[in-house]
């Protein structure tokens, strides 16, 4: 079974991914994994966080000379901003006079339910390991899947279709979204030029107006085998354990498969795609992809699409009503340097969220302890699916 984990703090030493269960001998590109982190910092909207932070992948365990070789996989990523930190969030005792309380919680994070939760008096340590920063260290592990998936012909990547209420009104091709994702320069990550300059113009309100903007973006799956997750069980289900991983994400508060909101909306004759054979290809072909290549929680062959929606991020450089912990005076919430934006950075990370469930799904179905055997396995499966 395929796990990762993370740990580490916002403003703590470093982040760490783990991640356990990758077959050994998986080629492992350091160049590939720093570009994806370099994706996940980029957008139009990014704070000054990001100034500050330049994301770097050290593995220490769990590669050899290039390659896995079977045991766990540790990656670490330093915080830069640490330096600023080390006397405010000690791991010894310290000097309680250098910390940095957080007494007025923001609406919208996790700081007044944690810090009721785990009984603290402020809620600093729920904003360090309640913060999107762990989203690097997902980013990193998900690029460890990557590197799997890319050996079965299996891609993932992802693009916007959605910033405040702007949205793109056609369907990306996967050649477009790969196109976007070799550019030396994200802006808000959407195919068409002149949708994005509109998206764009969405975030320079909120810039203007001290406010925050959501969105939403799409990762699509690309090439998939027929027969990956299971109808026989709700918990095999590739659907489910997709949307899971989606919501799982910090400010995604809906998810969706293919054409789900359409598909609402609309009568049953319009919205399944319809099946048909070609005799002299010998293989089966569909007239849409409306259920974003999943049917019965089984992976059908086709592309599939996974639609992540975002909130406004909530740390508001105008703040919002909270209370004050200590005196329970009515006070404006606390702000902390924030993002405005972060739709094209959540669909990164989203790729990872995608790369994860999917390996996973990948090694449940063809198993093997180097990947040799999971590409034979692979490859006899290949064959009698084109056998049927
Ligand atoms: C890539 C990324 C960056 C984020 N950056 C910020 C930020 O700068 N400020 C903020 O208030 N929230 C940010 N968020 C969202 C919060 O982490 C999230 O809203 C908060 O932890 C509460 O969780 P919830 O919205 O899932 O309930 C970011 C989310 C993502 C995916």
């Amino acid at each position: 079974m395929l796990r990762f984990e993370t740990a580490g703090e916002s403003h703590g030493e470093c982040l760490v991914a783990t991640l356990t269960g990758l077959p050994a001998g998986v080629p492992i590109h350091l160049d590939r994994v720093n570009r994806e982190l370099w994706r996940r910092q980029q957008g139009y909207g990014r704070g000054g966080r990001q100034k500050i932070e330049k994301d770097c992948a050290r593995i220490v365990s769990g590669v050899r000379h290039g390659r896995t070789i079977g045991s766990p996989i540790a990656v670490l990523l330093e915080n830069r901003d640490w330096k600023n930190w080390t006397e405010a969030l000690p791991v010894d005792e310290g000097d309680d006079r250098k910390r940095k309380p957080l007494k007025r919680p923001r609406p919208g994070h996790a700081d007044l339910a944690g810090a009721i939760k785990f009984s603290f008096e402020e809620a600093r340590y729920i904003l360090e390991r309640a913060s999107a920063r762990e989203t690097a260290a997902r980013v990193a592990a998900g690029a460890l899947c990557k590197e799997f998936l890319r050996e079965f012909g299996i891609e993932i990547l992802s693009h916007v279709v959605g910033v405040g209420g702007c949205r793109l009104e056609r369907r990306a091709s996967w050649d477009q979204i790969e196109a976007l994702s070799r550019r030396g320069e994200v802006l808000l990550g959407c195919v068409d030029a002149d949708t994005e300059a509109r998206m764009k113009a969405e975030v320079d309100i909120a810039y203007r107006t001290g406010d925050t903007i959501g969105g939403i973006f799409e990762v699509v799956a690309h090439n998939l085998p027929v027969g990956l997750g299971s109808h026989a069980t709700w918990d095999s289900r590739l659907d489910g354990r997709l949307a899971q991983a989606i919501v799982s994400i910090q400010a995604v508060k809906g998810v969706e498969i293919g054409s789900a909101e359409e598909s609402a909306t609309s009568f049953g004759s319009k919205v399944q795609d319809t099946i048909h054979y070609s005799k002299e290809h010998r293989q089966f072909t569909r007239g849409a992809n409306k259920a974003g290549g999943l049917e019965g929680g089984i992976s059908n062959g086709q592309d599939i699409l996974v639609r992540g929606y975002l909130k406004p991020i909530s740390t508001l450089r105008k703040p919002l009503e909270s209370v004050d912990l200590e005196t329970r005076d009515p006070a404006s919430a606390a702000y902390e340097r924030s993002d405005v934006c972060v739709v094209p950075a959540a669909g990164v990370v989203g790729e990872a969220m995608v790369a994860f469930v999917i390996a996973q799904a990948v090694i449940e179905k063809f198993g093997g302890d180097s990947l040799r055997e999971s590409l034979r396995n692979f490859q006899g499966y290949q064959q009698q699916v084109k056998d049927f």
